[in-house]
């Protein structure tokens, strides 16, 4: 069964993941750490970096692999994952940007693309620690429902539902949200050693439902973390409403 932690704060969350990634950090100084943009890993990436300020933690080997990319948008664009995941995880915590690796969304090369990211993160010797946010739908990743839960890194279209809930990183104007991305599958996802989902607030309770308690189902890509032996869903009393 799915460990589910309920946090008094996204503050209290984010501090638990920091405290697991940071012994991480320290036991493994080159692990791998699989990052997720969104709203909901913010609180952690927060509390991480403060603790390796703190602590004095080395972190220059770390290495990353993020989960997702728009599709056909400028990775200079300040809303592309790779710009986002600059931002909010590699400057804050000080680590090596070339050792930080986002899927390649370039439209000439993405049919390709899916297939290299899994074979790097193969050859990195796969994801220590992956953390996660969830869509209202129960995507993880841009795996939107009904994805193979056997999936490996590929293009993907984004739904109604995705791009609405993410107009409001454009401005508000759905139009500008591309319509497609590269996300890393189910299956690829599922490799990592261990998994942390994070997800607050009410809007995310009957995802969080399905999740933890619902059947296993493409229709919720996140009820695969059942078939997971390391996976904790660390969520606030909001989110476990529906619990
Ligand atoms: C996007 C990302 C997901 C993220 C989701 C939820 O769709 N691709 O990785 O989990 O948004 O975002 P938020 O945490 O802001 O609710």
């Amino acid at each position: 069964m799915t460990e589910v932690i309920i946090a008094k704060t996204e503050d209290e969350a984010g501090r638990i993941y920091a405290d697991c990634a940071a012994r991480l950090i320290q036991t493994k100084p080159d692990c791998v750490l699989g990052l997720a943009t969104g709203s909901s890993p913010l609180a952690a990436y927060r509390a991480l970096a403060a603790k390796v300020q703190d602590e004095g933690i080395d972190v220059l080997q770390v290495r990353g692999f993020a989960l997702d990319e728009y599709a056909g948008l400028d990775p200079a664009h300040p809303q592309s994952y790779r710009s986002t995941i600059e931002r909010t995880v590699v400057e804050p915590l000080g680590l090596d940007p070339a050792k930080v690796h986002v899927p390649n969304g370039d439209l000439k090369t993405i049919a390709e693309a899916g297939r290299q990211y899994d074979e790097a993160i193969k050859a990195a010797g796969g994801v220590d620690l992956q953390i996660l946010g969830i869509g209202t739908d129960g995507h993880i990743g841009f795996n939107e429902p009904g994805s193979s839960l056997a999936s490996g890194t590929r293009i993907k279209t984004l739904t109604e539902q995705t791009r609405i809930d993410n107009a409001r990183f454009f401005d508000g104007d759905i139009n500008q949200v591309p319509t497609h991305c590269i996300t890393q599958g189910i299956g690829t996802i599922l490799k990592a050693r261990q998994l942390i989902l994070l997800a607050f607030g009410a809007g995310k309770a009957e995802a969080v439902a399905e999740t933890v308690e619902g059947g296993i189902s493409s229709f919720c890509p996140a009820s695969a973390l059942q078939l997971h032996p390391h996976a904790t869903v660390i969520i606030d009393e909001a989110a476990a409403s529906r619990l």
